[in-house]
């Protein structure tokens, strides 16, 4: 039984304002989140209530948000003996009544659904990625193995490169410890070769990757591999590389803008399969826009299985694009990003689309974060093949990082397999 909800303001890790909310119950039990906020956002995402006062944080407030969870969202859950998870959010959804999540807001909404799911885990004296877990009737398997923003482009830094991020994917690693070590080391390199080469060491990304002026993507790739070697790994073995292209954002009207070049739909997917046969890609988000569907399938059919076709702006973590793309056989891996559909049981229905269909599953941070922690706590609960969070720099990032190291003290759980053998095709 919810005893009280209430919400206010703070700020992300750019400044902005975001939602945080706490669901006491009438137990006690006190649970407390914040939610991100993206910036490189799909079309089809749940709509993100914003105050659009020009006067106050450029139009980026959220009081409206949290005066719907204090006021309406409150007086209707209130006193209600809710079972579960489910049934709450089910609630939720029918008071806003929109398809988007728009009168109230999916960061409203989805504040008040993760609160609630802490508080239960509290009441119940069980750690957040237990109830997770069972929340999706799993048992704990595997830690997921971290994906680490390394170089930045698009719309995350200052758009010195269309692609928006290069990723280190630590595949012999056995431990998350081990996994951020390495990654440590390939960063450390990266941060002195690009210094050395560019005359500069920029920080000033999202998510804390480098993003030193590259010419181009190629060279952004070839860099990427040089740090790797330059610490002493062995690229694609010790450590291989991931993208997000984030192709919709340098995509108009039919046409991609990439290194100031045009490319077709096809162009675009021939350019991907000749950086597949020179640098060790093993997974590739948003390799194409997001409404470019009729395109998806030879994309698929191209670079798969030889990488991930991962769909991030392209599926928005929303069930029914997902079976789209399953019907359609338009890719093999989801990146699961909560807020982008608003509430954690539609999320947790994405999440078991994907794996119905022998998917791999990444779940996924915002550029936009807060200091908490429960996206490390989702990832090994709900099984996430992978976790991306960004690099290994920025506190709201390390919170997440450092309770991946927190649970794996706990559960000493081993790190999911890569590349893995129940992948179809792979
Ligand atoms: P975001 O994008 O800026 O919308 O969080 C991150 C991503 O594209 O993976
Ligand atoms: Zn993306």
């Amino acid at each position: 039984i919810i005893k009280q909800l209430s919400a206010w303001e703070i700020l992300d890790s750019r400044g902005r304002p975001t939602v945080k909310a706490r669901c006491t119950l009438n137990s006690g039990a006190v649970g407390v989140v914040s939610v991100p906020s993206g910036a490189s956002t799909g079309a089809a995402e749940a709509h993100e209530l914003r105050d659009n006062d020009p006067a106050r944080y450029r139009g980026f407030g959220c009081r409206k948000a949290v005066a719907n969870i204090n006021s309406e969202i409150n007086a209707a859950l209130v006193d209600r003996s809710i079972d579960d998870q489910h049934e709450l959010d089910a609630l939720l959804l029918a008071l806003d009544a929109t398809t988007n999540k728009s009168r109230l807001g999916a960061n409203a909404i989805l504040a008040v659904s993760l609160a609630f799911s802490r508080a239960v885990a509290l009441e119940q004296g069980r750690p957040l990625y237990q109830h997770f877990a069972t929340m999706q009737g799993l048992e704990l398997s595997t830690l997921p193995r971290p994906t680490i923003n390394l170089f930045s482009g698009g719309k995350h830094a200052g758009g010195q490169v269309d692609i928006q991020d290069v990723l280190l994917v630590p595949a012999s690693a056995q431990t998350m410890d081990e996994a951020l070590a390495v990654t440590f080391a390939v960063y450390q390199s990266a941060a002195e070769l690009t210094l050395k080469k560019y005359g500069t060491r920029s920080l000033t990304a999202d998510e804390g990757g480098l993003a030193p002026p590259f010419p181009n993507t190629e060279t952004m790739l070839a860099d990427a591999v040089e740090a790797i070697e330059l610490a002493g790994y062995r690229a694609g073995h010790d450590v291989a590389l991931a993208i997000d292209v984030a192709s919709s954002h340098f995509y108009q009207d039919g046409v991609y803008n990439l290194d100031h070049e045009q490319l077709t739909s096809s162009a675009l997917i021939e350019r991907l399969a000749s950086w597949l046969r020179r640098y060790p890609l093993v997974s590739i988000e948003d390799g194409l826009a997001e409404d470019d569907w009729d395109n998806w399938p030879a994309l698929y059919t191209r670079i798969s299985p030889q990488a991930l076709v991962l769909g991030d702006d392209f599926l928005c973590t929303n069930p029914a694009r997902i079976q789209r793309a399953i019907a359609n056989q338009a890719a093999n891996a989801l990146l699961l990003k909560v807020n982008q559909i608003g509430t954690l049981s539609e999320a947790a229905r994405a999440c078991q689309l994907a794996r119905l269909a022998q998917w791999r599953v990444t779940i996924s941070a915002r550029s936009g974060e807060t200091e908490d922690d429960w996206l490390a706590d989702l990832a090994v609960g709900w099984a996430g093949d992978q976790i991306k969070i960004g690099s290994i720099t920025h506190g709201e990032r390390l919170a997440k990082y450092n309770r991946l190291l927190e649970i794996e003290n706990e559960t000493h759980l081993p790190l999911a397999a890569w590349p893995g053998t129940s992948l179809r095709g792979i």
